[in-house]
């Protein structure tokens, strides 16, 4: 007898176990299948597929109407942090800019300020807060970034309050060190500055998976960023960058010679960087919610990545300044509709592909994986980019267990 069986899917959406991550045309390649079946025992799965009346179980779902796919991935937050800036809504309405923001000393700093002021106790629950609501959302594997502590005291309190979320969950969850994130008003140089965080690296690794820098016009240079990255590989860290948000740097030609495991953002890459995708896993994590929320025309190229063989995962980059988003179905939609992708692509983006970005085992539900499942309350898999801003996840299914229950009910 089993745990659990999810009956007459209308569709259940299959990505492929792959051990590298889909590039090119591979992405536009998902199994759909229609009137589906999935088996659930001791929190694995024991079938997807076609129906089938040959199993048993303990408790059944009738998912009549309903789109079945694993859970999500959100491969790029900084769900951890202090405060909100509202107040920056005004500035950007008299024609601020991101960048002036941060060089007057609001943006990231402001923040920074807020995540140093507030006990671990409060930002935990904060973070939760946020984390609950992405469950909620259907998704079941977060990345997320410290960054706005930018000393040891509150870097490290950042990386706790991750560590301690992912514990008391169970999710999965990789944990970024991205003390180079900004340069800190107390700090005598950039390099100095660089130089600290550089020495933390040791003492952070107990904490964090990867090591992360904000590589951009400002704030940490090509060559800077290449010596930070050299250095945390040194430590056995694995490296991310964020690259190429506002200005064409070469942070993408940057991260794949350094073999990052993702290059971030990528708006302004140039043509030379996307064409060395070929040869290259680094998956580009792009963030189409940070190019809607500041307001920017030009969205990341992720037709010509593709054509270039190159890939691509889609994540919501949460965090109080740029993208202040934790719904990664909305980052779908915005990617259909401005990065131009088939809803194909976008679930290999947000699902396989989001995982291999952040090296988790996660993002298929075929025999023998982890049962995380999300039921939509959706036609087809199409109609979840569509139809954008809400929430479609009906059941959010954790280890073979219904953690979360949309259903509305007046009793
Ligand atoms: O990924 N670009 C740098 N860091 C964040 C924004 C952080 C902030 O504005 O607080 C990002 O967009
Ligand atoms: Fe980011």
């Amino acid at each position: 007898m089993n745990d659990l069986i999810i009956q007459n899917i209308k569709e259940l959406i299959l990505p492929k176990s792959t051990d590298r991550p889909l590039k090119g045309a591979e992405l536009d390649q998902l199994d759909v299948i229609e009137n589906g079946t999935v088996v659930v025992n001791d929190g694995k799965i024991v079938y997807s597929g076609p129906h089938t009346d040959k199993y048993d179980a303990e408790q059944v779902i009738d998912a009549t109407g309903t789109v079945v796919s694993p859970s999500l991935i959100d491969a790029h937050t900084h769900l951890v942090f202090g405060g909100s800036r509202e107040h920056e809504m005004s500035l950007k309405r008299q024609g601020k800019s991101y960048l002036e923001i941060l060089e007057s000393g609001g943006g990231i700093l402001s923040t920074v300020k807020a995540t140093r002021d507030i006990s671990e106790e409060d930002l935990f629950k904060k973070a939760e807060h946020d984390l609950l609501t992405m469950i909620q959302h259907g998704v079941l594997g977060v990345e997320s970034k410290s960054g706005y502590g930018l000393d040891k005291e509150n870097e490290l309190k950042q990386l706790r309050v991750s560590n301690r979320l992912a514990e008391k969950y169970g999710l999965d969850m990789r944990h970024t060190f991205l003390g180079p994130h900004a340069v800190p008003e107390e700090a005598e140089s950039n390099e100095a500055f660089l130089n600290e965080m550089i020495e933390l690296l040791p003492e952070v690794k107990e904490y964090a998976d990867f090591a992360d820098i904000f590589c951009e016009t400002g704030v940490f240079s090509v060559e800077e960023s290449r010596h930070y990255m050299q250095k945390a590989k040194e430590v056995g860290f694995k490296v991310k960058i964020h690259a190429d948000e506002i200005d064409p740097l070469g942070g993408l030609e940057l991260a794949i010679d350094e073999n990052a495991i993702s290059a971030d953002h990528l708006v302004a890459s140039s043509a030379e960087g996307k064409a060395k995708l070929k040869n290259s896993d680094t998956v580009a994590v792009l963030l189409p919610a940070t190019t809607f929320y500041l307001d920017k025309n030009d969205y990341a190229d992720a037709r010509g990545m593709l054509d270039n063989d190159g890939a691509i995962a889609i994540a919501t980059d949460y965090n109080p300044g740029s993208s202040v988003t934790n719904n990664l179905q909305l980052a779908m939609a915005i990617a259909a509709l401005k990065l131009k992708l088939s809803p194909n692509e976008v679930w290999n983006a947000v699902t396989v592909n989001a995982a291999k970005a952040i090296d988790l085992d996660a993002g298929t539900i075929n025999e023998g994986d982890k049962a995380n499942i999300v039921i939509w309350n959706a036609p087809n898999h199409e109609y979840i980019p569509y139809h954008f801003g809400i929430n479609h996840a009906q059941k959010v299914i954790k280890d073979g267990r219904v953690i979360v229950d949309n259903e509305f009910s007046l009793d």
